[in-house]
């Protein structure tokens, strides 16, 4: 990615200036702002980052709740998919949490772990975590979900998965 600063007109700040006369809220949203900053994960793999365009939004001008459904999607195949070795489908979103809105122009680290092998299916544990337009380097958790993938055939009934956990 290129280390030049992004065109302000693309995107959607998440925080916008008070005027000078109004500074003590201002003060009150950023000490809020750092109150959401978090470690990342050290037992969790860092599976896909992405970055939400406006072509993404809902109509409140937050990032679409079933776009950020189908990143964690596809970040929650990755792990499952090395023990698939082939074919396989998402059976089951088991939990999903919004817990910060998304915007335009956040990096977004998706972080997973496996959290059950079964016969045929894979469960694992998905965090993406958010590094806002104006903060980059902090991150924020935005959402946590557990998804279970079931490892298929060409007829798409589940097949026992082909690699077992060491
Ligand atoms: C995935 C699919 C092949 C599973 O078929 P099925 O007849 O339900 O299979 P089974 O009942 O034998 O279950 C297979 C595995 O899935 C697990 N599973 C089934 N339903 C589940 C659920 N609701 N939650 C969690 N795990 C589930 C079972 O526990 C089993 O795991 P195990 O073998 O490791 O113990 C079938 O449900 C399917 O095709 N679903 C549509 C998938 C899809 O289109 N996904 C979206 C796009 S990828």
């Amino acid at each position: 990615m290129s280390s030049a600063p992004l065109s302000t007109t693309a995107f959607v700040p998440e925080f916008t200036p008070p005027a000078a006369s109004s500074a003590a809220p201002a003060a009150a949203t950023t000490d809020a702002a750092r109150a959401c900053h978090v470690p990342l994960p050290t037992d969790q793999e860092l599976v896909l980052k992405v970055i939400p365009m406006p072509g993404d939004c809902n109509a409140n001008g937050d990032i679409f709740g079933g776009w950020v459904m189908a990143q964690v999607d596809l970040a929650g195949s990755v792990l499952p998919a090395r023990y698939a070795q082939g074919r396989m489908a998402t059976v089951a979103v088991n939990e999903f949490v919004f817990k910060q809105p998304v915007r335009v122009g956040d990096i977004l680290s998706f972080f997973s772990k496996v959290s059950r092998v079964g016969r045929t299916s894979i469960t694992v544990k998905v965090e993406v975590y958010a590094e806002r337009y104006r903060s980059q380097g902090r991150y924020t958790k935005v959402t946590e979900a557990s998804l279970t993938y079931v490892a298929i055939d060409d007829q798409g009934r589940p097949r026992p998965i082909a690699k077992r956990p060491e």
